[in-house]
């Protein structure tokens, strides 16, 4: 090969790359249409501040983290009264203390038995960054690292894309320590290739308020800690879908490592679970609350000691082919088998609520599979 001919493709190769940097893909399921920053140009946060500044305006952008961009003492520490909640029974060999977070270690709910401590915890942990509409927020390989801060996606803002990011040690040490991502109040939103871990309360909440058409896909929730609720060195506070008239689409995510809430349901939220792939659960996967609706295929319990804590609304676990012939008509194809390995019982064959599907955008499903450990999480695109 002739030198320049070289110059060339090598440049070619590099001009590639660089037109590259951009949401790869688009949503499927609920959040399908969500376009985040759209074609702004993409660009690099020099430092926190300005990390903040474009995430919480009002301009439409694309913003890529090829960084760590660390929170930790950007606003202080904050030492008060917390609480030992009855639940840490393995203090000092890696339990979970409680910030007095809207006075739950005096209202009764961190139980019988609950002492008074010192707790001394990063600030900046405790509020996520409020963000504003339309923004992609991306990251470069597995750079893209937000330590110590959450994102809220709330009041309004919508259309927001996630993906390819790394958010962590949010105060794990303590429940009330900080939520990952926080959804109140929102509408289309695309979560992809996220990976969450040491965090102190919930790595995804979609609460309060309505948020709509949501999609959560190919993300790593993982749940090792050497401060667990369960003194067992999984975290307890995993997911939690509340809300109101919610659609969530939750695609081949990885949930390893975790004891509980994963997911707990309040509300009517339809949940569309589909080829997830759910390790090594201490406790329990699912509990779902009066109302809640829930169709869950194609997905892998493996070491799952409890699938399923309590079914007070809607489940239909896709139990047997005969059965899920009823998914065709609602979903465009037949539901696919869960699979189990050691793992407890899942079951229910609710279908009063597919009407709730029609016309709806629904993700595909292919066989339950643990590859999924391989595909799910930053620096996986
Ligand atoms: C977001 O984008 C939509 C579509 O371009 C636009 O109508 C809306 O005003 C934008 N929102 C904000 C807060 O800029
Ligand atoms: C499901 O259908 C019921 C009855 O039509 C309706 O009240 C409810 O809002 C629907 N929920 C969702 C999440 O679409």
């Amino acid at each position: 090969m002739r030198t320049s001919t070289f110059v060339f493709a090598a440049l070619a190769a590099f001009a590639s790359r660089c037109a590259a940097v951009g949401v790869v893909g688009t949503a499927e399921g609920f959040g399908k249409s969500t376009t985040g920053g759209g074609s702004a140009t993409p660009a690099y946060p020099k430092d926190i501040a300005e990390l903040t500044t474009w995430l919480t305006d009002d301009v439409a952008r694309v913003i890529v983290l090829n960084k760590e961009y660390n929170f930790i003492g950007s606003q202080g520490t904050v030492t008060e009264n917390g609480c030992r909640p009855a639940s840490n029974k393995c203090p000092g060999a890696g339990g979970q203390d409680a910030i007095n977070h809207a006075d739950w270690c005096t209202n009764g709910n961190a139980g019988a038995g609950v002492t008074t401590i010192k707790v001394t915890y990063d600030k900046a942990g405790v509020n996520g960054i409020n963000l504003g509409s339309n923004k992609s927020l991306i990251g470069i390989g597995s750079a893209g690292v937000i330590r110590g801060k959450g994102l809220r996606i709330a009041n309004g803002a919508k259309n927001i894309i996630i993906q390819n990011i790394h958010i962590t040690e949010l105060n794990p040490q303590y429940i009330w320590g900080g939520d990952a991502i926080t959804l109140a109040g929102t509408d289309l939103v695309w979560i992809d290739h996220v990976k969450v871990s040491l965090i102190g309360r919930q790595m995804l909440v979609t609460g309060g308020s309505a948020s709509n058409r949501v999609t959560v896909s190919n993300s790593e929730f993982d749940g090792s800690t050497s401060w667990s609720a369960t003194c067992d060195n999984h975290h307890y506070w995993t997911l939690y879908f509340t809300g109101s008239n919610d659609l969530v689409t939750f695609k081949g995510n990885y949930i390893h490592h975790t004891s509980g809430r994963g997911p707990k349901m309040t509300g009517n939220t339809l949940l569309h679970a589909v080829n997830n792939y759910w390790y090594a659960v201490s406790g329990h996967a699912f509990d779902i609350g009066s109302g809640s609706m829930v169709l869950a295929e194609g997905n892998v319990f493996q070491n799952v000691v409890t699938p399923l804590l309590e079914n007070l609304g809607k489940l239909f676990s896709s139990p047997s082919a005969t059965a899920n012939a009823a998914c065709t008509a609602y979903l465009g194809h037949s539901c696919v088998l869960n699979a189990f390995g050691s793992s407890g019982s899942f079951s229910g064959s609710d279908t009063s609520f597919f009407s709730n599907l029609s016309g709806k955008t629904i993700a595909t499903a292919v066989a339950a599979s643990a590859n999924v450990a391989k595909t799910a999480g930053i620096g996986k695109i």
